[in-house]
């Protein structure tokens, strides 16, 4: 297997930035501008992630493409990281949300709409009771809040290298002799998170049985797979021994849907049959309408009904006045019911397959060291050359030189890729023409890296 000529790496990194200053002048315009008024100069911190010297700006998006505002077209396999899952402003969805958007946006009265939501989302996911919130940050925190009173235990798992959003329980990892620790980065974290937190390793039930038998576990929170390190799957059995060990020691199961519902359209709860006490999603389901939600067992709504202060229910920690409101309600109507339907994952999915099976024989034809992994219409490749079995491996995988070198590359050639490791997800406008012209790239990226 080939290693990477790094001062090679260096060259190619150093034309392509150039490459991208000359494609995008009028971003350039506009990222200095945004200077003078924007912290960090861009409206949310994590954009300065983008692979370029600055981000580039967007005049408009349809379906699997968007345009900046130097005319430069893009295909999108970040899709706003799962935000724009369903295709960019998708035909039925903007209908839906522009004839609601002009009849009331937010009352803190239901409409309608939620009920066939709710219906919906138990359909998908198997769970009969749901409510809804603006992100998957507060259907996580809310499901730990609940969960947190109706066991009276304090403390949260995770797998190591998990990302829930900013939910400060699981901004957590292990160290080298295997303690929870604070993640690298931490901002400004709330109480020591061994506090609070127990990380175990995806795939290690040991681990896990030891966290859980000190009898101080409100809730496992788990992505079904790691998707935000790479992909991680879980081995065989492995969900199954979960749901076990927190039967037998009274810990509620979290199953976090936000990414995972790439696997299909009730995520991997549906397509594996997994049995979680809650299911938590967000992102996708309004076609980029904020929108968020979190269902539950018959079992834990009896014991979360039971648990609750009625007279306090506003201001207890279960909030969010824009929460559930009618436009999010109805986008998520148009959304779940006209397109991300179970047709539409069956085209994705397939697209997912073509789009593995690409970068697959790229790396294999150019002996690169690297690996390709999908969970169905979402794919990431790492920079190692085997699955990786949890989340340290995975992390040690992680090759920042050369993950933002192909990030440049495919975008200087009109291809976007997440900002953070290398995910493609695939939408229901995505054609097979969209994902062959990523492979293309792909090789020759490869070929110019390898030298061939
Ligand atoms: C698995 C998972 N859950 C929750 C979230 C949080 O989503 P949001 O930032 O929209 O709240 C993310 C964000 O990437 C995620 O990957």
């Amino acid at each position: 297997m080939r290693t990477i000529d790094r001062s090679r790496l260096h060259d190619l990194m150093e034309r392509e930035q150039s490459t991208f200053r000359e494609r995008t002048p009028r971003s350039a315009a506009l990222a200095e501008d945004a200077k003078a008024s924007l912290l960090f100069g861009v409206p949310m911190n994590w954009m300065t992630r983008w692979p370029g010297e600055y981000p580039v700006f967007v005049e408009k998006a349809e379906g699997a493409r968007f345009w900046d505002v130097d005319a430069n077209e893009y295909v999108d396999f970040c899709l706003g990281d799962t935000g724009g899952m369903a295709g960019h402003a998708p035909k039925l969805s903007v209908e839906a949300i522009a004839h609601q958007a002009a009849r009331g946006i937010t009352l803190m009265l239901p409409t309608e709409d939620a009920a066939w939501v709710g219906r919906e989302m138990a359909r998908r996911f198997g769970l009969p009771y749901w409510n809804f919130t603006l992100t998957a940050t507060d259907a996580n925190r809310f499901a730990i809040r609940w969960a947190r009173q109706v066991t009276g235990r304090p403390k949260v798992v995770v797998h190591n290298w998990c990302y829930h959003g900013s939910v400060d329980e699981s901004i957590a990892t292990l160290d080298d002799s295997g303690r929870t620790v604070s993640r690298e980065g931490n901002l400004g974290p709330p109480v020591p998170l061994d506090v609070t937190t127990k990380v175990v390793e995806i795939n290690d039930l040991d681990g896990l049985e030891r966290a859980l038998a000190e009898g101080d576990v409100a809730i496992c929170m788990f992505e079904p797979a790691l998707t935000n390190i790479g992909i991680v799957l879980p081995d065989r059995g492995y969900h199954e021994a979960v749901r076990e060990l927190c039967t037998k020691y009274g810990t509620l199961l979290l199953i976090d849907e936000t990414h995972t519902i790439s696997a299909g359209p009730g995520g991997c709860t549906k397509a594996w049959g997994l049995q979680p006490d809650i299911v938590t999603i967000g992102k996708t389901l309004g076609a980029g309408i904020p929108s968020a939600a979190y269902g539950m067992t018959q079992e834990l709504s009896d014991r979360v009904l039971a648990n609750t202060d009625w007279k306090n229910a506003d201001v207890g920690g279960v909030g969010g006045t824009l929460a559930g409101n009618a436009l999010s309600l109805a986008a998520m109507r148009a959304t779940l019911g006209e397109v991300m339907t179970d047709e539409a994952f069956e085209r994705m999915i397939a697209l997912g397959e073509r789009f593995e099976q690409g970068v697959r024989d790229v790396m294999e034809s150019r002996e690169l060291p690297w690996h390709v992994v999908r969970l169905g219409c979402r794919v990431e490749y790492l920079f190692r050359p085997d699955r990786a079995r949890n989340g340290a491996e995975a992390a040690a995988g992680q090759d920042e030189e050369v993950e933002t070198f192909i990030h440049l590359y495919l975008l200087n050639r009109g291809i976007l890729m997440t900002p953070f490791h290398n995910m493609a997800l695939m939408s229901p406008a995505t054609t097979a023409e969209d994902v062959d012209l990523h492979t293309e790239v792909y090789a020759q990226m490869a070929d110019e890296l390898t030298g061939a």
